[in-house]
């Protein structure tokens, strides 16, 4: 059994406004389009949506019409501590547990089945797109010293691990509470994690511009 954790407990502090997982893409909040995705993957059997405290009966709302079984559950204060009470809320006999954020609404079906076989085959996997900009350290407003891009990744989601394993992993993270993604637990507890190719319309919706870009984007959307 496949279950997806979707970390929707943010405040979208760098969009500023309304978080962005309520913000309409067309005619749906983003949290719909991205929640819709997973509830119509074959693969998938439940979903688990973790949000800001106040907003539960809001999002509970918003993700009415999906067909599979959806537990909605409070966050914590930072993405670690979301996904970790998500996890909570996982039953026990799941197999694999995807994590996906709500910020990424054009993640495609292809690239879940992807993760999802990979995580099958290796126990764990996450999408990644390579480095193409130069990179560059920067100290007091310029620019201090390049670092080579050579073996760099962008990390996106979903991200997929055996149940076991994560378990394992949110158990000895130790004194790690604000890891940005849930590879960094994999990392720590030394367990390697398949590189899935991901593509760059799967965005993580930031900033403003982002978020233009993501509205002009959603109305030619395939
Ligand atoms: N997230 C979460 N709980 C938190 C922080 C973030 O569930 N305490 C979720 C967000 O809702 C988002 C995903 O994790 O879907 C990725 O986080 P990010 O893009 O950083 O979103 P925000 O934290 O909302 O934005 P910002 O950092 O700009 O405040
Ligand atoms: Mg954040």
């Amino acid at each position: 059994m496949v279950a997806v954790i979707i970390p929707a407990a943010g405040s979208g502090s760098r969009l500023g406004g309304l978080p962005k997982q309520m913000r309409r893409l067309g005619d749906n909040p983003m949290l719909f389009h991205t929640a819709q995705v997973f509830d119509q993957h074959p693969s998938v059997s439940t979903l688990v949506v973790v949000g800001p405290s106040k907003d539960l009966d809001a999002i509970k709302k918003i993700l009415t019409s999906l067909k599979k079984p959806c537990e909605v559950v409070p966050g914590g204060t930072t993405r670690q501590k979301s996904v970790e009470a998500g996890l909570r809320a996982v039953h026990k006999s799941t197999g694999i547990v995807l994590i996906h954020d709500a910020a990424r609404p054009f993640i495609s079906a292809q690239i879940v089945t992807k993760v999802i076989e990979a995580t099958k085959n290796t126990g764990a996997a996450a999408v990644a797109i390579p480095v193409t900009d130069t990179v560059r350290y920067a100290e007091d407003g310029c620019f201090a010293r390049t670092i080579s891009r050579d073996g760099l990744y962008a990390m996106q989601t979903p991200q997929g691990f055996q149940y076991d394993l994560l378990q394992k992993a949110f158990r000895q993270a130790g004194g790690i509470s604000d890891a940005t993604d849930d590879v960094a637990l994999m990392e720590h507890i030394g367990q390697s994690v398949q590189i899935i190719e991901g593509d760059r319309s799967n965005i993580k919706i930031t900033t403003p511009s982002d978020w233009e870009w993501a509205q002009q984007r959603w109305k030619t959307k395939p």
